[in-house]
């Protein structure tokens, strides 16, 4: 990116600023207890430059909750978990997308979104989970169960998700598995939120052996040490990890609905088993909850940077392609699921 920064500097004026930091106290204010000030001061004109940019783009940001800070208070218009970015991007009016988060979101966008411009700043910002599965691998797995409808994680590329039925999210799994007709169902391509859903579901749950980088690492000896030396402390964990550690948790919920719950139960000590932005973007908003380390980092996510969000948008790169053959029954999947959480009040 220095050849990239060297550019937009010829354009922006991107010097840390404290001035500029201190005139922009209101944004900051919103990420004061994670971000020191002389590091606000750093992003405060990209912050400034990217807001001003996208207006004149006529473009929006859809952000993930594992953006950082910076990133989810400073620039995004919306931010959610991946139910609720698909949702929203079925209802945007600005032509141009930018996605914060990691490329199979930037592809749901741009499915739901075929005639809008549709720019993921880093092209390498990727999902173990969506590489760990093609269309060939579905095919696979129907030809094993034949007859069983495939729910596809919506951490997939868009070839699987056209291969698929019907798509899901961790903040729907369950209600989506439990209303297919069939009594067994395939579910790709996370092993953890397949088992996860199983052991709630009154279905034959047949799984892709898939898994996410970030959310293995958690065991469940790990956190019930923590919870030996921490008494009282709540902790939340995300269907992606395993179901020995899911047992230990509180809750467990999509990202949005960790954040509801820390925001509702407002527990004095919290540990969030799932990405570490997590914590740092609800810190400011709720300062009488405590914060446990250790989290894990997903280095996909964090590829999304300020800087590369700016160039972006400068430059109008990379902008998501997908062929019509492979978009249209992806879009179906995809729209079966909205329409189906919908229904169920999701
Ligand atoms: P959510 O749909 O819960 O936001 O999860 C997306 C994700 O990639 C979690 O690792
Ligand atoms: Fe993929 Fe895991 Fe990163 Fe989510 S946290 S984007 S599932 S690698």
């Amino acid at each position: 990116m220095s050849d990239k920064g060297a550019l937009l500097r010829e354009h922006y004026d991107l010097a840390p600023s404290l001035d500029l930091a201190c005139e922009m106290q209101d944004t900051y204010d919103r990420m004061k207890r994670v971000v020191p000030l002389p590091d606000w001061a750093i992003h405060a004109p990209y912050v400034a430059a990217i807001n001003r940019l996208k207006r004149e783009r006529g473009a929006v940001i859809l952000a993930h909750n594992y953006m950082t800070p910076e990133i989810y208070h400073g620039i995004a218009d919306f931010v959610g978990d991946s139910l609720q970015l698909a949702v929203r991007a079925t209802e945007v009016e600005a032509e141009v997308i930018v996605q914060c988060g990691v490329h199979f979101m930037a592809e749901t966008s741009k499915i739901l979104n075929p005639a809008k411009t549709v720019l993921i700043p880093d092209t390498e910002a990727g999902c173990s989970l969506a590489s760990s599965i093609t269309a060939e691998g579905v095919a696979a797995m129907r030809a094993q169960y034949p007859g069983a409808p495939v729910v596809s994680y919506v951490n997939t590329t868009a070839e699987v998700k056209a291969a698929s039925d019907i798509c899901c999210t961790s903040a729907n799994a369950l209600q989506i598995v439990d209303a297919m007709e069939s009594d067994t169902v395939i579910m790709t391509p996370d092993q953890y939120l397949a088992q996860n859903v199983a052991n709630a579901s009154t279905k034959k749950v047949v799984f892709w052996p898939g898994s996410c980088i970030v959310h293995e690492l958690y065991t469940a000896e790990d956190i019930r040490a923590y919870r030996d030396g921490h008494p009282g402390v709540a902790i939340i964990a995300h269907p992606e990890c395993t179901p020995e550690v899911v047992a230990e948790a509180d809750f467990t919920g999509s990202t949005s609905g960790i954040l509801d719950w820390v925001a509702r139960n407002r527990p004095a000590e919290a540990m969030l088993v799932t990405e570490c932005s997590m914590a740092s973007n609800i810190a400011d908003a709720l300062p009488d909850v405590a914060f446990s380390k250790p989290c894990n980092i997903c280095p996909y996510m964090k590829k999304i940077t300020l800087e590369k969000v700016l160039w972006s948008l400068h430059s109008m790169t990379t902008s998501v392609e997908i062929d019509a053959a492979v978009a249209v029954p992806a879009r179906a999947a995809v729209q079966r699921m909205i329409d189906l959480s919908r229904r169920l009040g999701l």
